[in-house]
């Protein structure tokens, strides 16, 4: 069946696929849809969201942290063991390929806290809300061995989060959490890609949480083709220029070439 024939509703594959072979430099800002293909839950779509069974404040705070550590702790090791058996699916393995064969000219943005995009082959990832299969320590070390060194973790009970073997301090998951800021350089490289494409490709993302989704704002107003890949509407489909209705594992094979006779 040829390119044409597969366009899914409200824009076209062909037009944005033709797009793409003009740009100098594609951005691309991922979300949970992204990786939804792959088994891991969103966040926010109704049957299947995070949010739509925990309650988030409780589960990815700070203060949900403080009150309640190995809970918390032992969420993140369900969702961690949840992402070492995912495997990237047709949308990663596509943009890795792409991005193999335009060297230097796709940077992907991600809002996604698992190693799909990377296991995928993904060069540069932009992380912008951390890694969960790392652990950071909540606090700086009291006493350290050595000034100025990070606290060395104890043995820890199972589903207690790894504690200073001097200080007692604890570690956290090394995501960003709902009130706390996005690591800065990141950002800033974020926002450099959004302001230097020519075509920002948004996938899956519900465009509920800032800065991230500023990001096609940003892109759209520096004067790229801003596409959104997503099955559903979205908060800011209203920067668009092209809405592709569709999954990331179906359609970014077809857009970039890498599911579709040429
Ligand atoms: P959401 O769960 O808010 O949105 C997921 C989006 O993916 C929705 O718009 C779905 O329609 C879409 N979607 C679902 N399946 C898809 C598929 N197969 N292909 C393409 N799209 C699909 O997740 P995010 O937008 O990523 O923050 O949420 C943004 C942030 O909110 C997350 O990074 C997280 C959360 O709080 C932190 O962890 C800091």
């Amino acid at each position: 069946m040829a390119l044409s024939e597969q366009q899914p509703a409200g824009g076209s594959l062909a037009a944005v696929r033709d797009a793409l072979g003009d740009a100098r430099q594609v951005a691309v800002l991922t979300g949970a849809g992204m990786s939804a293909e792959s088994g891991i839950p969103t966040f926010r779509d109704a049957l299947t969201g995070l949010w739509a069974n925990f309650d988030p404040e409780a589960l990815a705070s700070i203060e949900g942290f403080r009150a309640d550590p190995a809970r918390v702790y032992r969420w993140y090791v369900e969702r961690r063991e949840g992402v070492r058996r995912a495997e990237p699916n047709a949308g990663h393995v596509a943009l890795a390929a792409w991005a193999r064969r335009h060297p230097g000219s796709m940077t992907v943005i991600t809002q996604n806290v698992d190693d799909l995009h990377q296991r995928a082959g993904q060069p540069g990832v932009i992380r912008l809300h951390g890694d969960i299969l790392a652990d950071q320590w909540l606090e700086p070390c009291r006493h350290p061995a050595v000034p100025g060194r990070p606290c060395d973790p104890a043995d820890a009970d199972e589903g207690q989060p790894p504690k200073c073997a001097r200080c007692a301090n604890l570690a956290r998951p090394a995501v960003v959490w709902f009130g706390e800021a996005l690591p800065e350089a990141a950002l800033a490289r974020a926002e450099r890609a959004a302001r230097e494409c020519q075509l920002m490709l948004v996938v899956g993302t519900s465009g509920a949480v800032w800065p991230a989704a500023g990001l096609a704002l940003q892109a759209r107003r520096a004067g790229a083709r801003v596409v959104i890949l997503n099955p559903a509407d979205s908060e800011i489909d209203v920067v668009a220029h092209d809405l592709l209705r569709g999954t990331a594992a179906r359609l970014l094979p077809l857009l970039l070439g890498g599911g579709v006779a040429c």
